[in-house]
């Protein structure tokens, strides 16, 4: 089926966008700028799109940019989403409960509290998300097999270099390329400090058990609907994917450091079973269940001085990776591609390119480096590193913090957006 025309329109911007990785930020930002007919071209370096089946939450800022981008991209989302399985619980993020007594203070699986907001929980597998981003962009859009590993600029553009040898000149360049980004590399330059990610002090059991099976264990109400269950220097969480066929779960510990060049691998069940073996009967239970479990090293990005350099800009991942405590990462990314996708298709000359990309600085990058602090530290939260040992004390703490993340309006810092690009671009005219 042919992408809907809102993406195949001629483009009529006298300057095309190279955008530099295929993920979530990278084909949100790619639609939104061909729905501003501003031609635009994507380098992946895998053979094809495709990315490991993980799960992602979105939260209701996240489904909001989704849906001021496109009503395609909100249904893209929609058609892959799962929610909590009971009617009762489609409005909840997650139960909070204690996973670990602590010594026999707390009650294995006793409720601390439950934290609900619009939508509530709304994962989804990752590549199924990106199989229907992908179904809407248009054939030629994409080229595959292209690394990037640096870049040149002048006055009049910027030169790619892709690891194949060859090269290839652009008007503008949006790094999209995740944590690991050669695009952030090379525009903070190797030896800032900031351009190489850091390990959190944490890590991530990543696995997933049939429903039925789950169900039969731990009865349909914690199988089906998402809980996480709190304790001493780690945290597990479970919730419903694949439509309610599969239990997501997630379980996280806490290392000093992390020795391997492998962020992701598979580990041996009984060193997890292991791991946990002095938690409750009720987390003890999910872990036993776990088949093939992998390993998840966690690390996020010290914050960056600058998001571009002249023609060359950084978003999503590539810009602000954070530890995925808040569930906000991919949100982010959106959020973004809302900003930046919207401040490119107003301009109309070459020469206020550079402005754009300054706005869309000014007014990004406090709020996506809190993230990636806040996130930290909510980790810790969930890990009872930070000594709230009252239950109620805990509970008013998880239910404030998500507010400034959740309950933001992105169109005011749109208009916040284009009253810079009008300063940057002055006097000549921008159509907002
Ligand atoms: C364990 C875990 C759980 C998470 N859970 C959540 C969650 O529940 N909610 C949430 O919002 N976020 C979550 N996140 C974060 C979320 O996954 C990311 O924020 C999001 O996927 C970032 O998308 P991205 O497109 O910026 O980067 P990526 O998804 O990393 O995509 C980068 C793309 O660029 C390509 N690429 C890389 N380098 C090059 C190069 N040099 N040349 C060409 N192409 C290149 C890659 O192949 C890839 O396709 C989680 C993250 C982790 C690690
Ligand atoms: C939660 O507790 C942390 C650590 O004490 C504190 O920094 C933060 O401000 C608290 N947040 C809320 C919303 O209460």
């Amino acid at each position: 089926m042919a992408p809907p025309p809102e993406f195949c329109q001629p483009p009529i911007k006298p300057f095309e966008v190279a955008i530099v990785g295929g993920g979530i930020s990278g084909l949100t930002l790619a639609l939104h700028l061909l729905i501003h007919r501003v031609p635009t071209k994507l380098y992946e370096q895998a053979p094809r799109f495709g990315e490991i089946g993980a799960g992602v939450a979105f939260g209701p800022n996240s489904a909001k940019a989704l849906s001021l981008i496109s009503p395609h991209i909100c249904k893209a989302f929609e058609d892959a989403e799962t929610n909590n399985l009971a009617e009762t619980k489609k409005s909840v993020w997650f139960d909070f409960r204690y996973g670990d007594t602590c010594d026999g203070r707390r009650p294995d699986g006793g409720l601390i509290c439950t934290l609900e907001c619009d939508g509530g929980q709304r994962a989804v597998r990752r590549s199924a998300f990106l199989d229907g981003l992908v179904k809407l962009l248009p054939s030629g859009v994409a080229e595959f097999g292209k690394r990037v590993e640096s870049f040149t600029q002048d006055r009049d553009g910027v030169t790619l270099c892709f690891q194949d040898g060859s090269t290839a000149k652009h008007d503008v360049v949006v790094g999209c390329d995740g944590v690991k980004s050669r695009i952030r590399k090379c525009l903070l330059g190797e030896d800032d400090a900031a351009s190489t990610p850091t390990f959190s002090g944490k890590y991530a059991y990543r696995g997933l058990i049939p429903m039925q099976q789950a169900a039969a264990e731990l009865g349909p109400e914690l199988a089906g609907n998402s809980q996480m269950y709190l304790g001493r220097h780690g945290h597990v969480l479970t919730f419903p994917i694949s439509q309610g066929d599969t239990m997501n779960v997630v379980a996280f510990g806490s290392a000093n450091a992390w020795d391997s060049a492998q962020w992701v691998k598979p580990v041996a069940k009984k060193d997890v079973i292991n791991e946990y073996s002095h938690w409750g009967h009720s987390v003890r239970r999910i872990i036993d269940m776990i088949q093939q479990p992998d390993v998840w090293a966690l690390f996020d990005h010290p914050p960056a001085t600058t998001y571009y350099d002249g023609l060359v800009s950084i978003m999503g991942d590539a810009a602000h990776a954070s530890t995925p405590h808040k569930g906000g990462g991919a949100g982010m990314a959106v959020e973004d591609a809302y900003i930046l996708g919207n401040l490119l298709g107003a301009i109309s000359d070459k020469s206020h390119i550079q402005g754009a990309l300054a706005a869309y600085d000014a007014t990004r990058r406090a709020r996506t480096q809190r993230l990636v602090v806040d996130s930290r530290e909510q980790g810790m939260l969930f890990d009872l590193e930070l000594g709230f040992d009252d239950p109620d004390q805990l509970a008013s703490n998880i239910s404030q913090r998500m507010k400034w993340l959740w309950d933001y309006d992105i169109t005011n810092e749109l208009e916040e957006a284009y009253s810079l690009l009008k300063v940057h671009c002055a006097p000549l005219a921008v159509s907002t």
